[in-house]
This record gives structure tokens, C-alpha cells and sequence, in this order.
């Protein structure tokens, strides 16, 4: 069996396979059932100071299934940053770190606009022992009404300000977690490693209305009969992740060579890892899929991607990350690629006998040489 372990800013990871923030990592129950199922990692939900500014509604998820089929493809969430108080996470974290010290235990933070807030969270979650930072500038729905989360990650300046208070005061490694909802994500994923970040985390959610309902016509998921568009993720999100991730590598590959990236949107198996790290990503995060399968699911994807790695004759995840980046070209260079390729087709066709009825009395000689495959 390939070994999966792999070593990402320093911290050692018994696989890539890591809890993305979200409902799988609200709480220490969960966060270290995701442990003890054999994660690689777990980024907590989202934490701020202020917990009672947070204020959650009910429904806040709505599903895309598969027609005619239980399958589902697609989920978008209205849900905020954790409503739990800081001073209890503060107390989980380290009893976490206690129970499970060779899990890689990352806290997600966000904060207002404001340098003393990011300082003492930054702080005050490392005195108690974990082991990286994510910083949440990705968020889509509520906290931007307050400035916070997509609010500061779809500007490059924010990002780049704020990622510095965070790094003025870590002592351990920090990623940025980019919005999707930008035009060129590559852009405040520049800024936040400008700022001296280890690492990127991407795609948060994409924001998104799940629907209409036909029969009250109010947008969904509705609350009292109102709704807020919803951030998006699940299977159907992978190809944009995938995108984002290999746009993310190649600016860090040429700018910033040695900072990681941590993929994330609709993985679900071994095989959607793979694919993620073949793109340039140290680890995959997993939360949607989680909240369908169950922690138990990272058993399957350590075996399938285990089994890829064997198949190709990869030892390690080193051995393999970013292998399919050089194939990524311009249209033109496509075009130009192909009009040689059938150049070539069609000089090898020429000449060759294809049908009995091309035989030449004249040529016959020349068109047998031509169809031997081994001289
Ligand atoms: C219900 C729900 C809550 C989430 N909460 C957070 C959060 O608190 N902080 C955060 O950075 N991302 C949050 N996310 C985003 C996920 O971490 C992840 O970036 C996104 O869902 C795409 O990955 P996935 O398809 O594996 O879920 C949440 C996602 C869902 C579905």
C-alpha cells in the first residue's frame, strides 16, 4: 500500500485527507470522532470573539438531487461561523489536542476589520495548542452584511492587510481560505501569500439560489417566506474547484514556489483526491460529503487513492502533486497541436494501402513496403 502520510508546512499529516470547516468539525464530539475514523486533519467551523453576534435560521441547507434519483448533487447553505462561545472552543481545542495529538487540528477564524481582534484570536487559539490556522475570508452569506468572511476575500488589498495582522502574530502555519465569487482568484490568493501565508485554502462556497418555489414563487431556501442567496458546494462544485485549485498552483509555482494548497469542493472519494492533487494540492478537505456519507468515509477514499498510487507507481503523495499541470495550454497552442497531428495522420495514411482496390501494378513494391510496421 502507497503511503499516504505527507508533510505540509512543517506539520505531518497521516494522510491528505482533512475536515473541511463546516458542520463535521462544530464541536469536539464530532471533531474527534473525525479522529478516531482516521482523518488526517480537521478544520474546526469557523470561530469568532464575539459568538452571540451569531444567529443562525432554520432551514438553512437546500438539496440538488439527480432526477429520479436520491442521489444528491448539489447543497446550499445559509448557515453562519460557529454560534458556540470562544472560550469554549478555546477549552475543546485543547482538550482535542490531549485526546488526539497526531491528528492535525486547524482553527478557522474570522474576525471584523479591525487589527487588535485578529491579533487576540490569532493569540489566544495558539497558547491552547493548535496546530495551523485557516483564515475565513471566504464566507458568502451573512457575515458580509458585516464586513467579514467574501467581504474582505474578494478584495486583494483587505486580504493582504489582514492576512499580515494574522501573520504578525502566529507563530504557526496560516492559510488563507479564498472566495470562489471573484473573477481571478489567483489575484487575493497573490496578497494573502504576499502577506507571508504558508499555505491557500480553496473554493470556499459559490453563491447561489437553489431555487424558485413554484407554487408560493418565493426564492429557496425560504425562512418566514424570505431568503438570501446561499453558498453552494457538493459534487457539483468540483469542476470550478478543480479550475480554481490548478489556477491557484501555477501562480504559486511560478511566484511563490514552496507555499501549499489545500483543495476543496465536492470531494467525495480517492479518485476526486487524486485528481485535486494532481492539480497542485497537499491535502483535500472534505465537508459536504461528509455531512452525506459520514465520517467513515475517509477509510474508502485512503483505499482508492491507495490504489491509484499503486497502480502508477507512486510511493508518496510528493511523488505525483501537480503532474497534470504542464498539460494545461492556450486554445491556440491546442488548435496548432491538432492541425499537426492530423498533418501527420494524414501523411501516414498517404501512400499506405487501405483498401484491396488502391493496389498499383506499378507501385506494388513501394505500397508493401509501406504497410511494414518494422523495418
Ligand atoms: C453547511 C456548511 C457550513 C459551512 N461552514 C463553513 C464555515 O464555518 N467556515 C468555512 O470556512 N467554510 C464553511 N463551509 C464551506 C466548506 O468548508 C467548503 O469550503 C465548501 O462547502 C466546499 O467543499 P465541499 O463541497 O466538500 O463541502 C461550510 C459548508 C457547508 C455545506
Amino acid at each position: 500500500m502507497a503511503d499516504l502520510s505527507t508533510v505540509v508546512n512543517g506539520l505531518q499529516f497521516k494522510n491528505p485527507f482533512v475536515i473541511g470547516s463546516g458542520p463535521p468539525g462544530t464541536n469536539a464530539n464530532v471533531i474527534n470522532k473525525a479522529f478516531a475514523e482516521g482523518w488526517g486533519g480537521v478544520v474546526a467551523k469557523t470561530i469568532s470573539l464575539e459568538a452571540d453576534k451569531v444567529t443562525n435560521v432554520a432551514p438553512r441547507y437546500a438539496r440538488m438531487r439527480a432526477e429520479g434519483s436520491k442521489e444528491v448533487f448539489g447543497w446550499e447553505n445559509i448557515e453562519l461561523i460557529s454560534d458556540r462561545p470562544f472560550v469554549t472552543w478555546l477549552d475543546e481545542f485543547k482538550a482535542i489536542k490531549d485526546a488526539h495529538p497526531e491528528g492535525m487540528l486547524i482553527a478557522s477564524i474570522m474576525e471584523e476589520y479591525r487589527r487588535d481582534a485578529w491579533i487576540e484570536i490569532v493569540e489566544r487559539c495558539q497558547e491552547v495548542g493548535v496546530d495551523a490556522f485557516e483564515l475565513n475570508f471566504s464566507c458568502p452569506h451573512g457575515l458580509p452584511e458585516r464586513k467579514m468572511g467574501m467581504a474582505m476575500g474578494e478584495n486583494p488589498d483587505i486580504v493582504e492587510e489582514v492576512s499580515g495582522w494574522a501573520m504578525e502574530s502566529a507563530k504557526i502555519p496560516v492559510w488563507a481560505k479564498m472566495t470562489p465569487n471573484v473573477t481571478h482568484i489567483a489575484d487575493p490568493g497573490r496578497s494573502a501569500l504576499r502577506a507571508g501565508c504558508d499555505g491557500l485554502a480553496a473554493i470556499n462556497t459559490i453563491l447561489s439560489v437553489m431555487g424558485v418555489d413554484l407554487e408560493t414563487l418565493r426564492p429557496m431556501p425560504t425562512v418566514e417566506g424570505y431568503a438570501v442567496p446561499g453558498g453552494y458546494s457538493c459534487k457539483a462544485v468540483r469542476p470550478i474547484a478543480l479550475r480554481m485549485v490548478m489556477e491557484l498552483a501555477r501562480m504559486i509555482a511560478e511566484e511563490y514556489p514552496g507555499r501549499t494548497i489545500s483543495g476543496i469542493g465536492g470531494a467525495e472519494t480517492g479518485n476526486d483526491a487524486a485528481q485535486f492533487i494532481l492539480l497542485g494540492a497537499h491535502t483535500v478537505q472534505v465537508c459536504t460529503g461528509v455531512m452525506i456519507h459520514g465520517y467513515g468515509m475517509v477509510k474508502d477514499m485512503c483505499e482508492q487513492l491507495s490504489a491509484f498510487m499503486d497502480q502508477h507507481g507512486f510511493a508518496s503523495i510528493d511523488d505525483f502533486r501537480g503532474a497534470s499541470l504542464p498539460y494545461f495550454s492556450t486554445h491556440a497552442d491546442l488548435v496548432r497541436r491538432q492541425a499537426e497531428a492530423k498533418a501527420a495522420a494524414k501523411a501516414r495514411r498517404e501512400g499506405m494501402v487501405e483498401k484491396d482496390t488502391e493496389w498499383e501494378g506499378e507501385k506494388f513494391v513501394e505500397q508493401s513496403d509501406r504497410l511494414v510496421s518494422n523495418d
